[in-house]
């Protein structure tokens, strides 16, 4: 099993392994010994689709030696693209999208009676949307990814999303805590909810009604819930008590990933975003003086159609300001079905290149700067795994969602501790020091 793109299709995937595992499959590392080859794609930006064309390339000369192979493909290139695969790699056995995930193990049944190539892109007609409890197969880590809603209604100018994810889905509340529940007594300690847009959740079709903000209050009261996240929102969803939630919840970790896109209000219409930038500002001002210490991050496009030098200064000026603590950064691509694809892609290659470059150099210094301020502090890490690399060896994550390698411990620390980490350097978006040992115990009685 092979996964690209994001971390909707990383859960999905795992989905796809526990079904497949009560099917009689055992994942493998080893593609040469796979009975099955199953790779979740996207189709988020050319780029993307590219890497699915060339991994499908070197697969071939293993179907030709073994024709019993299974070749499938999943997720959001397969939506898009449909047949138009099957015309491309010819010796596919599958092409589903991601509304097939529940259905994988009868797709599968069907190729190996005969049946084939599958083609499966329906998009599921429930108005909500369930993940069936199943016993897991594995222990999740100590940070754990549960899936809340599904599927996009905002249809932004330029993104896929809405074309091959279909429309915006919420997941009972009770199948969520109980899964919830049920990772915790594995052994996860954090939860970030997840959903392409998660603080639409529950605006309709819910057979429960609740929103997001109260699912929030729900997740903090499950015993065993020692962290809590979400990812990803929009600025036009974000309500005064989601920000409350910030104050009131206080294993709701400080650290919001909130796509801005660009900063200058022409292209953001075009963009079809439905906000201002003088109404995001507000947002993260109002943010800010209820929780003066929170991590900002986001996603920015240049180069979007018709985007003149002068408004995409304007990004610059808006990073600058917001002072994100870090960005996912992308040159625009344009993408089939769109709306944006009626507009010329009137920005030159090396011009989208060069100001994808001056974003990134302008993100590398305000990450920088945002580290330097944790240096000499002690920072609390969960430990999500061992290291050996760099003379570490712990690594995890604080509170402000930075990546934290430190030194020391061995013998008392493990995976799924909290430890108390004095920070002494930064490089790019990642601390590095030692733990603090000797310290008094936290009031969790972690350390
Ligand atoms: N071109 C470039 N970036 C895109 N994204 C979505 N669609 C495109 C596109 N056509 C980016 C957006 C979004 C992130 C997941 O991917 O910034 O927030
Ligand atoms: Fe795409 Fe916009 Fe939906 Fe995000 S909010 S998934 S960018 S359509």
């Amino acid at each position: 099993m092979e996964t690209f793109g994001c971390q909707m299709n990383v859960a999905d995937t795992d989905r796809m392994e526990l079904l497949l595992f009560q099917s009689g499959y055992l994942r493998t590392p080893h593609v040469e010994d796979a009975d099955l080859v199953l790779v979740n794609t996207c189709s988020i930006r050319d780029k993307a689709e590219q890497k699915v064309f060339s991994l499908f390339g070197g697969l071939k000369p293993l179907k030709q030696s073994n024709p019993d192979l299974i070749l499938g493909v999943a997720g959001c290139l397969a939506q898009q693209e449909q047949t138009a695969l099957i015309n491309r790699i010819p010796f596919l056995d599958f092409v589903v999208g991601p509304d097939a995930v529940e259905s994988i193990q009868h797709i599968v049944q069907r190729v190996n009676q005969g049946e084939g190539p599958v083609i499966w892109t329906e998009f599921d007609s429930h108005k909500n949307y369930s993940i069936p409890e199943q016993p897991l197969i594995k222990n999740p880590g100590p940070s754990a990814f549960v899936n809340i809603i599904k599927g996009c209604d905002k249809f932004c100018s330029f993104c896929v999303v809405p074309y091959t994810r279909g429309r915006e889905k919420s997941r009972e509340a009770e199948e969520i805590y109980a899964e919830i529940r049920q990772l915790v007594d594995k052994g996860a300690k954090e939860i970030i909810l997840l959903g392409q847009n998660v603080n639409a959740y529950g605006k309709r079709g819910l057979q429960q009604p609740l929103a997001f903000h109260e699912l929030l209050y729900g997740v903090s009261e499950i015993e065993g819930v020692e962290r809590l996240r979400f990812t990803t929102s929009h600025p036009m969803d974000f309500t005064p008590e989601l920000i409350q939630a910030y104050c009131d919840i206080d294993i709701l970790m400080n650290h919001l990933h909130l796509p801005v896109q660009c900063g200058n209000n022409r292209i953001l219409e075009l963009m079809r975003r439905s906000h201002t930038i003088e109404w995001y500002m507000d947002l993260i001002e109002q943010l800010k003086s209820k929780v003066p210490d929170i991590a900002l991050s986001t996603d920015i496009i240049v180069g979007f159609p018709g985007e003149t030098r002068e408004e995409f200064e304007e990004t610059l000026n808006l990073m600058e300001q917001v002072k994100f603590s870090s960005s996912y950064m992308f040159a625009y691509s344009p993408r089939p079905n769109t709306p944006a694809l009626e507009m010329a892609d009137d920005i030159p290659y090396e011009e989208k290149q060069d100001r994808l470059q001056q974003i990134i150099q302008l993100q590398n210094r305000l990450t920088k700067e945002n580290g330097q301020a944790f240096i000499g502090k002690e920072v609390e890490v969960l430990i999500e795994s061992t290291t050996s690399r760099k003379g570490m060896s712990f690594k995890g994550r604080n509170p402000h969602y930075w990546s934290v390698m430190f030194k020391g411990g061995e013998d008392r620390l493990k995976p799924g501790d909290v430890a108390r980490v004095r920070v002494e350097e930064t490089s790019g978006h990642v601390l590095r020091g030692s733990w603090a040992a000797n310290r008094r115990r936290s009031a969790r009685g972690e350390l």
